[in-house]
């Protein structure tokens, strides 16, 4: 085990890591921490994003965990992998942990969830489609990653001291540069050109010029992904701080463009994207406020192309409708815009207080989230029953009367809506 690196990891966590090398020792497997986690830790950044790699059966020894620690276990035996996540018995880890720990240890700073995963080496049959993935040795599992700075894998198995790594990685961790691996690795897996950028933008670092070739000569393959696949990468991206810089890269290079034609980045979307909150963990209302300048029929086709679920297309539509229709309501009385946005998805009025540039259109949709969707008539359907009101259309025609009298300030007290009531039951 390499000391000075592992020391690194909060308290918490080494003893966590060493209970389950504890265990991988009594199987006679080598275990590795790899990729992102050991980039981060040897850059300094905390990372959340437990990767173990087990050099033998990673399924085995992750139910071994789950029968001595606990826990909940997702396993996919077919690809060798299993998620341990210990959420729900962290406070007996913590107590059982304390002997694998050479200081007192923090809750706080447990892990929620390791990944295993079986060594492997992948083959790539047809570009863009996933690979088949074999069993391997740990340099094999390493060959098959995306760029130079991935490939760090820190032993974890005391017989083991040796860092591994392809040989460029820990120069072009320092120089700080986004390398693959070989020059296929883009046409294999065009995911990989979105990581580039988002991996370039989040460290500060640059994609190295033969990378950025290979990456721009592999544009044309992004027409193969699923929209899954990169729906999934664009997902990682918006919820980057680093998003706007990424997403402006993304444009530069012509990715976005390689998706749709029509899905590029102005100063509109930019100055949206911009007023979320820097560390939302809501995708769904960073595509709305993405997407909500857009014109319908596009809307209709990105949402097709990256298979946005039936809620977020419709969310993204009202979006764009909203936009384009608020300007002509700048007059309207409260009673009146409620009436338009009371059809409105939650999302889609939520993402408009970020969409909006003019302050008084934002306004109108604050009020109406904040007060004037709770505002409603005290009389109900029993109440013009109790009334002797036969049963009809004047039920909801009367009810809309009233929250309207109510929301225009016709109306501010109970009898003031009792002279009204009376009024339309008369009519
Ligand atoms: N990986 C890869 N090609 C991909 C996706 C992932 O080679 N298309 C490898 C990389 O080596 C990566 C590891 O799988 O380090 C784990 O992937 P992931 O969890 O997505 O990334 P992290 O490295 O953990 O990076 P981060 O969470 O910081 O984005």
């Amino acid at each position: 085990m390499s000391d000075d690196l592992f020391q690194r990891i909060p308290a918490a966590a080494r003893a966590l890591l060493k209970a389950v090398s504890n265990l991988a020792e009594k199987q006679g497997v080598v275990l590795y921490i790899v990729g992102g986690f050991v980039r981060d830790l040897k850059l300094g950044i905390s990372s959340t994003d437990y990767d173990l790699v087990v050099v033998g059966d990673a399924v085995k020894l992750a139910r071994a965990l789950r029968k001595s620690y606990g826990g909940d276990l997702r396993v996919h035996k077919r690809f060798g992998t299993a998620n341990w996540t210990v959420t729900s018995v962290k406070s007996n880890l913590v107590q059982t942990l304390q002997d694998f720990a050479d200081e007192a240890i923090n809750i706080s700073e447990l892990p929620e969830l390791l990944d295993f995963v079986t060594a492997r080496s992948e083959s790539y049959t047809q570009p863009a489609a996933l690979p088949k993935v074999q069993p391997g040795d740990m340099q094999a599992d390493l060959a098959r990653r995306d760029f130079t700075v991935n490939t760090f894998a820190l032993p974890l198995s005391e017989a083991v001291s040796e860092i591994l790594s392809v040989p460029e990685a820990q120069q072009d961790l320092d120089q700080g540069l986004i390398r693959v691996l070989h020059d296929q690795s883009f046409i294999d897996d065009p995911t990989r050109i979105f990581r580039a950028v988002r991996y370039e933008q989040r460290l500060g670092f640059e994609i190295e010029p033969h990378t950025l070739e290979l990456l721009q000569a592999a544009l044309p393959y992004i027409a193969e992904l699923s929209g899954d696949r990169i729906r999934h990468e664009l997902d990682h991206i918006i919820l980057e701080v680093e998003r706007i810089a990424i997403l402006e890269r993304l444009d530069d290079l012509g990715v976005l463009a390689a998706i749709d034609q029509d899905l590029v980045l102005n100063a509109t979307v930019r100055a949206g994207l911009g007023r979320l909150p820097g560390d939302t963990e809501n995708a769904d209302m960073a595509y709305v406020t993405w997407l909500a300048y857009l014109p319908q029929e596009d809307i209709q086709r990105i949402a097709a192309r990256l298979q946005f679920s039936t809620e977020l297309t419709e969310a993204s539509l009202a979006a764009s409708k909203l936009k384009s229709d608020l300007p002509d309501l700048s007059e309207a009385s409260p009673s009146q815009l409620v009436k338009c946005l009371e059809h409105v998805p939650d999302l889609a009025l939520k993402a408009m207080t970020y969409v909006l540039e003019d302050a008084n259109q934002k306004r109108l949709v604050e009020n109406y989230l904040n007060d004037w969707v709770d505002i409603k008539a005290r009389a109900d359907g029993h109440t013009l029953k109790e009334r002797g009101l036969e049963p009809g259309p004047r039920y909801k025609e009367i009810l809309t009367t009233l929250r309207s009298a109510w929301l225009d300030g016709e109306v501010s007290t109970p009898e003031e809506e009792e002279v009204l009531l009376e009024r339309l039951l008369n009519d």
